[in-house]
């Protein structure tokens, strides 16, 4: 059981960054991928999957591991590597899926533990 998050970090580089952020119900990252970007090729890009594997170290993740004040770029004292230059589009994407984290953490009862209804049976004319 996981949820999957169409999320959008509005402070790239060069704009919104739109992601996937997969939450599993242990709340810890199932993955993130970036669906859409402007960010500068050979820089911001690297969020990309297709560019570099920076995206994978969201796996398995959660608030507990790193501490909620680690979820940040190593230059501004978190856990998470910017890339060389180019600070600005590494940090708009942690600070996403950390919000997401936090959103579905505050929300963990109606996203996970509702339990399952039945749909009814349509009546047969
Ligand atoms: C033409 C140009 C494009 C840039 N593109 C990006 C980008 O896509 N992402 C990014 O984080 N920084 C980009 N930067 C660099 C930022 O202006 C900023 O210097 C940097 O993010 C700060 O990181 P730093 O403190 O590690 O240098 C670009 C700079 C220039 C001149």
């Amino acid at each position: 059981m996981a949820a999957l998050f169409i999320v959008t970090a509005p402070d790239g580089y060069s704009g919104s960054i739109r992601m996937a952020v997969g939450v599993r119900a242990n709340q810890s990252l199932a993955g993130v991928r970036v669906l859409a970007h402007k960010e500068t090729p050979g820089l911001g890009d690297k969020i990309d999957a297709d560019k570099s594997n920076w995206i994978q170290g969201f796996s398995g993740k959660s608030l507990q591991e790193p501490a909620p004040a680690a979820w940040a770029v190593r230059k501004d004292g978190g856990v998470f590597d910017q890339f060389t230059g180019a600070t600005i589009t590494p940090r708009a994407v942690v600070g996403a899926v950390k919000r997401t984290l936090l959103w579905s953490q505050q929300h963990f009862a109606t996203l996970f533990t509702q339990t399952a209804t039945p749909i009814p049976q349509e009546a047969k004319p």
